[in-house]
């Protein structure tokens, strides 16, 4: 059988022309940039939090810490940036302008306001009336906002969120995606809670609270302003297993579409968000860091993943690990795997196996005459030595008990 894939993909009551949406943050901070967004092959955009105009912003300087590996490769990036600085009246005339340039993409206005559901409701109301096909409400920056009671601080309190999803759900008649934070010590309550409120979609994660570093020689933690740090936001490939994990909570807890972000930088990040639960993923540090053209390869592997696969569309893909996923006690002890050499000419008798096996784990693996032993009656399974191994020589194999 061939399949001619389409990524077209429902979200709600949308149709998207494919998964991928920019989530709020830089790559939304102007009309300009969503349009360019746009025009690469995103589906839509989430817009740079939108917040009341006497709630004042001031952005600090620096503003961002990147955490690379060897290769100068990007894994983290911690922000402390703060909210929109254009103020509401930009922001209505761009959409109704944004909408009328691009009516088939998928705008959402992302809003922010004190805990108080009038200020909600009033910013809700103005940004709705201008256009935005849905609204996206920020309960999750985890800096400089909760501090104001705002931001994160409404995220971590279930009460909080239902009542304020209530008041925002209750003054428009679009749909509302609750965009949760994940610290947090349990997801579940919180995505109950925003269902409760009358919300449409989730969104998560924004970013996880960090300190991503000190500098050892000036014993100042970084991002440095002027010698002084402060808690901020963690985002990039390093977080998509806790975004993976807390999407897979809520889709299995509440009856409504998840967005799945946090470390999405190309369509097997997505992929795996979706089989995780999410409809559709936002993407925010990889746009950042490699350009919203980005999105025209996610499109291309995508589309040539499903047609391998066989499959018709990404919502084929929705939930499909879900079932995959059980409780540690529930999960199969009677196997076991060992290592084995499946491709000797690969070795090249570095040692790091042994020294692992030895230090880290139970003294199985030796080498003789630059050859790798495996003593099977010590190996207990663990899958370390594959792990360490830098050339991919070692596989695991199933072994019955
Ligand atoms: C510099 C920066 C600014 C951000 N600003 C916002 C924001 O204004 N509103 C919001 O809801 N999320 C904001 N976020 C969070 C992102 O939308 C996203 O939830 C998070 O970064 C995880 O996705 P990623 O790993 O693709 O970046 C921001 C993220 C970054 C890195």
């Amino acid at each position: 059988m061939s399949v001619i894939p389409s990524l077209e993909t429902p979200l709600g009551p949308f149709m998207l022309k494919n998964p991928f949406l920019l989530s709020s943050g830089p790559p939304t901070a102007s009309s300009e940039q969503i349009g360019r967004a746009f025009r690469s092959g995103w589906a839509g955009a989430v817009i740079k939090t939108i917040r009341p105009d006497g709630m004042v912003i001031e952005d600090l300087s620096p503003r961002f810490a990147a955490l690379k590996d060897r290769n100068g490769a990007m894994y983290g990036f911690e922000n402390i940036e703060l909210l929109s600085k254009r103020s509401v009246s930009y922001w209505t005339t761009e959409i109704a302008e944004i909408k009328r340039n691009f009516p088939e993409h998928l705008l959402v206005g992302s809003i922010m306001a004190a805990p108080d559901p009038d200020e909600w409701r009033d910013l809700a109301g103005e940004v709705a009336s201008a256009g935005v096909d849905a609204l996206e409400m920020n309960v999750s920056c985890p800096h400089g906002m909760p501090e104001q009671g705002a931001g994160a601080a409404i995220g971590q309190n279930p009460q909080m969120v239902r009542d304020l999803a209530r008041a925002v759900c209750g003054s428009v008649d679009i749909p509302v995606i609750v965009k949760l934070t994940p610290n947090v010590t349990d997801i579940v309550p919180v995505a109950k809670a925003a269902q409760a409120g009358g919300a449409d979609m989730i969104s998560a994660i924004n970013t996880i609270q960090c300190l991503s570093g000190i500098d050892i020689d000036s014993f100042e933690p970084l991002p440095t302003v002027a010698g002084y740090s402060t808690y901020g936001g963690y985002s990039g490939p390093a977080t998509k297993p806790v975004g993976l994990r807390i999407v897979s909570q809520i889709a299995s807890s509440v009856d409504l579409p998840v967005i799945g972000i946090g470390g999405v930088a190309d369509f097997e990040d997505a992929v795996e968000y979706i089989l995780a639960g999410a409809s559709a993923v936002q993407v925010c540090t990889a746009v950042m860091w490699h350009g919203a053209g980005i999105v025209r390869e996610m499109e291309s592997g995508l589309r040539e993943y499903l047609a391998r696969k066989e499959m018709s569309s990404p919502g084929s893909l929705r939930g499909l690990a879900l079932g995959k996923l059980k409780a540690h006690q529930e999960l199969d002890r009677t196997r076991r795997v060992q290592p084995s050499l499946v491709s000797p000419s690969a070795c090249t008798s570095c040692g790091r196996c042994v020294v692992a096996c030895r230090d880290g784990g139970y003294h199985a693996l030796s080498l003789h005459r630059g050859r790798l032993v495996i003593d099977a009656s010590r190996c207990d399974g663990c899958s370390l030595c594959a792990h360490v191994c830098p050339e991919g020589a070692i596989t695991m194999e199933q072994k019955a008990l």
